[in-house]
């Protein structure tokens, strides 16, 4: 049954929204990384601090941020600066486009609201290289407002955290996520909610390593269980022996010694250990064996045994270092 565009494909429970909700602005209170453009409210100030984080790294986007409203820091004054000068403070931020929208929109903002930025949301959107997102962002984090928004960031936080792992087949509509987004700010808190979906999809919810174990949502995400499995075995594959150090790799190496003897020729245990391991001592012998045996069973060597513990029916007691091999004869 295909979703219509305007339903969410989940229900909505108001007590799990509200657990999330009281969860994520505790946890985002208790401490977040200081931003420039969270100690402001200046809709100018934020709007080139998106702008520049749409994409570039907040890392690189700080010093760039605190450069350029030193050279233009107010609306005014970047709407009067040739472009030139605009894309030239834009080096290193990659993406020049966006140096002539905030550029573009600066000069909107003078020439069509007197140089105070519209507070609606609509009409922010308007403004050249505002999309729905940046005129959020402005309308929340410098006029406060309880709107909802969303980059992919917080796109992969809400979808986690109330529909599940992002297999494609559940991805949500952007309509749906305009919904969700909207559906889910804290009256009141909207400023913190929408900082803090940004906060925890940068620090703790990350794309390709969310860290769900010390996670305030933990026990309220519908992605955690299935995130959790799919991790351990990602990490046990980062984890899992190196090549050189594996039963295919030491067999590899007993058929390149034996192949490098000449025709029939054979090897005790003990001159063919140092030829398959640097550090082969006599301990060793008994993990030889076992490959060499193994090599035999697929019929890739030939293990010859003294004549009288052959007929003696069994393995047992026969020293590993009296064992010959070769390749299969003919
Ligand atoms: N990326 C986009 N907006 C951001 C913000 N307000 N804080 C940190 N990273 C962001
Ligand atoms: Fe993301 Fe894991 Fe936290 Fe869910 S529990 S929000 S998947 S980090």
């Amino acid at each position: 049954m295909a979703t219509r565009d305007h339903q969410l494909p989940v229900v909505l429970d108001p007590d799990h929204v509200a657990r999330v909700q009281q969860a994520l602005l505790a946890w985002y209170a208790a401490g977040h990384r200081d931003l420039p453009w969270r100690q402001t409210r200046d809709p100018y100030r934020i709007l080139v601090s998106e702008i520049m984080l749409q994409q570039t790294q907040v890392e690189r986007v700080i010093p760039k941020y605190h450069a350029f409203l030193a050279q233009f820091p107010t609306v005014e004054a970047l709407a009067r600066a040739p472009l030139a000068d605009v894309i030239r403070a834009w080096a290193g931020l990659g993406y020049n486009r966006r140096a002539r929208y905030v550029h573009q929109a600066a000069q909107a903002v003078c020439e069509q609201y007197g140089g105070e930025f519209p507070h609606d949301r609509a009409e922010l959107e308007r403004l050249p290289g505002v999309g729905r997102y940046t005129a959020g962002a402005i309308a929340c984090f410098a006029f406060e407002q309880d709107v909802g928004f969303w980059d992919t960031n917080i796109a992969r936080v809400l979808h986690r955290v109330f529909v599940g792992p992002e297999i494609p087949r559940r991805q949500l509509t952007a309509r749906q996520l305009d919904m969700l987004a909207d559906a889910l700010v804290p009256p009141g808190r909207g400023y913190d909610w929408n900082q803090a979906l940004i906060e925890l999809g940068a620090v703790q919810c990350t794309a390709r390593r969310p860290a769900c174990l010390t996670c305030p949502l933990l026990a309220m995400c519908r992605a955690a269980p299935s995130m959790q499995t799919a991790l351990a075995q990602s990490q046990q594959r980062r984890e899992s022996v190196p090549f050189t150090e594996t039963t295919r790799y030491f067999r590899g190496r007993i058929i390149a010694a034996l192949r490098a003897l000449p025709p029939g020729a054979a090897l005790d245990l003990n001159q063919l250990g140092p030829r398959v391991h640097p550090a082969f001592t006599p301990e060793r012998l008994p993990w030889l064996r076992q490959l060499v045996d193994g090599l035999a069973r697929d019929g890739l060597v030939e293990v010859a045994e003294p004549a009288a513990m052959y007929d003696a029916g069994t393995d047992d007691g026969i020293a590993d270092d009296a064992v010959r091999v070769r390749l299969p004869g003919t």
